[in-house]
């Protein structure tokens, strides 16, 4: 029984959709009966989709399974007073960035530009236009979809500040034609510590914020927060977002550049 209400508690809604991991001792077949009851109990989910816990390529996706209901995984998602179409099986989602995109949008002042190097589906970008008044915030994603997904996010909103760039991060930053950045949001952890120092040649020296998303590594015992700021001396924020593993971690870092 206590098994069956922590499946319930990991339930994860993204619009009409309902997620749930497959624990590494099951198979997706094992999952039906339960997807079934989700269905029953929840009258508004249409799909049920089991997910695979890791996260691959450079797109950074999950493995979905469709375990019950219609077979779709499009769906529109509301968070913060925003709302986004996308596609759980095509571009990156994670409801644990949730916090994150508040906490970075509540951050921004009116009149500010903003890149935002992985901006996926585009709710990091689209929150600091809508909810922070920023002027400009480039989003780049190298994920065709995530493109795709971003355009739609930006007129749905009206975030028209949102500039959608497609193309690899690394690169394309520099086709951004601004004097000043105020703000740089840079959340790839895995590629983390290379995207920073290419983010410090487009920052303002004691100026431009950089949220960065670091992957820290970390020996027995370690705390990956005080490594964290060991790396980045000049954060004045840091939280861990997840462990990977008993060796890394996830770390937001707040930088002034
Ligand atoms: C962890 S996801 C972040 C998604 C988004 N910011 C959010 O809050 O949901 C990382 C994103 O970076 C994109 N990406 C990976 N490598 C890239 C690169 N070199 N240039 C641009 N985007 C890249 C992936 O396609 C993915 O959408």
């Amino acid at each position: 029984m206590a098994g069956k209400l922590g499946l319930w508690k990991k339930i994860e809604i993204v619009g009409d959709l309902a997620i749930i991991g497959i624990p590494f001792d099951k198979k997706p077949e094992d999952m039906i009966q339960f997807a079934n009851e989700i269905l029953k109990e929840m009258p508004y989910i249409k799909a049920v989709w089991g997910k695979y816990r890791d996260v691959e390529g450079d797109y950074r996706l999950a493995t979905f399974v469709h375990i019950a209901g219609v077979n779709k995984s499009e769906t529109l998602y509301k968070e913060h007073g925003c709302v986004y179409y996308l596609d759980i099986t095509k571009v990156f989602f994670s409801s644990k960035l949730s916090y994150e995109h508040i906490r970075v949008a509540n951050q921004v002042k009116r009149g500010e530009t903003i890149i935002n190097m992985f901006a996926g589906f585009g709710p990091f970008s689209i929150l600091s236009y809508v909810k922070g008044g920023a002027r400009r915030v480039y989003s780049i994603d190298i994920n065709p979809y995530a493109y795709y997904y971003m355009k739609a996010n930006i007129d749905l909103n009206k975030a028209y500040g949102v500039i959608p760039m497609y193309g690899d991060a690394f690169k394309r930053i520099y086709d951004i034609d601004e004097k000043e950045i105020d703000r740089i949001i840079v959340p790839l952890p895995e590629k983390g510590e290379e995207a920073y120092e290419v983010a410090l040649q487009k920052a303002t020296s004691g100026k431009t914020i950089i949220h960065l998303y670091a992957q820290i590594d970390v020996k027995k015992d370690e705390d990956p927060i005080k490594k964290a700021l060991e790396k980045y001396p000049k954060a004045f924020f840091a939280r861990v977002l997840r462990s990977v593993n008993p060796h890394v971690y996830h770390v937001v870092l707040d930088i002034k550049a």
